[in-house]
């Protein structure tokens, strides 16, 4: 959130439940400047099972199912309340992140996200940012957000030629491009009907949006960063470890062969698993898929949120938030959380560092991390392009 506030970010809609929702860690989270926290109460969800959206189709082929199914309509929820909260709060832009990715405003004045998106043309309701997947170096990956700087660039910010004459190479046996989604997540501007699209887009109920994409600014998912992740997303799922029970559970046939091996496989064979598929070792085509622009080297995140940790921002707001905490059982708290990871962590407001140009601070604001027809159906997590031109949906 720290990174996010620096980059431009004003606001926070913090749906969290599970550890993110203990005492501890939401005591911290609540003494952050803009962030608002929603727990996962009873409430909300009696609240939310009024929506209309459990009266449309466009998300019913998710309803009643298991494990990223389920996670998939609460996201979407989630985000319906998020437009009616960012409107209250007069923000101009919504953005749906979950809590292992970061916005890269590639392109923009300054590393701005506000810039990038205050230069977005009035008549465009909807921007895509084109995700990009972290590859991972090591196996013993602690914190993905300041130590991880090689990305696998997402397919539309590639040359086709490119894209298709090193597949093969990039894939290295994998069942697709990218580990995980390969779709991006989108921003929408604030303003009537609007609705989600599932997680990675939105749409607006009386009319077809006007949808572009950036060319240079990204969404950076630290995805299987850590060797942990596989046993991490293992226990938030109850499905049986079989081929077909899995296609039950999982929209992704990674996601799917992670589970599978992170229920069966002994830690050995985890880590040899973890090595072939995620981890990128070899430094010769590393390199040659660095030149290529197919993979490459971005600091900027690494170098903001370490900026931060120095400056001691986020070591106060854990001292000095309310309660006694200390700062040891906070971080305690934070490394068991294994369902919602809503712990989006630790420190102080900052936007523009250094600089005051921005000063107007308040009159843009972006947010959270978040088609005529009424009926067009939600976008689910896809794959990017496979060499057949076939795009992997399962939902
Ligand atoms: C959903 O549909 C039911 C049955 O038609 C209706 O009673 C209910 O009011 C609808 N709910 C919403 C939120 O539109
Ligand atoms: C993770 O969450 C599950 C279900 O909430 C719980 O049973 C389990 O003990 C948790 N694991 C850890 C390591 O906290």
């Amino acid at each position: 959130m720290f990174y996010h506030k620096v980059i431009g970010v004003s606001t926070f809609f913090l749906f969290v439940e599970g550890n993110a929702a203990s005492t501890s860690v939401s005591k911290v989270l609540e003494s952050i400047p803009g962030v608002k926290v929603i727990y996962r109460t009873r409430e909300l969800e009696e609240q939310q099972a009024k929506s209309r959206i459990w009266n449309e189709t466009w998300l019913s082929s998710f309803f009643y199912k298991p494990c990223n199914h389920e996670l998939f309509v609460k996201q979407s929820l989630n985000m319906e309340m998020a437009i009616v909260m960012a409107r209250d709060s007069g923000m101009d832009w919504i953005i749906h992140l979950d809590t292992d990715e970061l916005l890269h405003p590639g392109g923009a004045r300054e590393y701005s996200l506000r810039q990038l998106l205050l230069d977005v043309p009035r008549s465009v309701d909807m921007v895509v940012f084109p995700n990009y997947e972290s590859s991972v170096e090591r196996d013993d990956v602690k914190e993905p957000f300041t130590e991880v700087s090689m990305f696998k660039k997402n397919y539309d910010h590639l040359p086709k030629d490119t894209y298709f004459g090193m597949y093969k190479e990039s894939t290295r046996g994998n069942p697709n491009y990218f580990l995980t989604y390969g779709n991006g997540k989108s921003a929408a501007r604030i303003q009537d009907h609007l609705r989600p699209n599932g997680a990675h887009r939105w749409h607006n109920y009386m009319k077809t949006p006007n949808e572009i994409k950036f060319e240079e600014a990204a969404v950076l998912h630290y995805t299987y960063a850590k060797f942990s992740d596989l046993t991490s997303r293992r226990d938030r799922c109850g499905c049986k470890p079989t081929k077909e029970d899995v296609k039950r559970c999982f929209m992704l046939e990674f996601d799917r062969s992670a589970f599978i091996i992170a229920s069966t496989g002994t830690e050995e064979e985890m880590l040899n698993w973890y090595h072939e598929h995620v981890v990128w070792t070899d430094k010769t085509l590393n390199l040659k898929l660095l030149r290529k622009g197919i993979l490459t080297r971005i600091y900027a995140p690494m170098v903001v949120i370490q900026g931060l940790r120095e400056s001691g921002v986020f070591s106060s707001v854990i001292a000095s938030a309310p309660s006694t905490l200390s700062k040891d059982k906070f971080l305690a708290s934070i490394e068991r959380s294994n369902s919602s990871r809503a712990a989006a962590s630790k420190s102080l407001p900052s936007r523009k560092i250094g600089r005051s140009r921005e000063s107007q601070a308040t009159a843009r604001k972006a947010l959270e991390i978040a088609a005529t027809s009424i009926h067009e159906a939600a976008v689910p997590p896809l794959s990017p392009p496979g060499m057949d031109g076939d795009l992997t949906i399962e939902a």
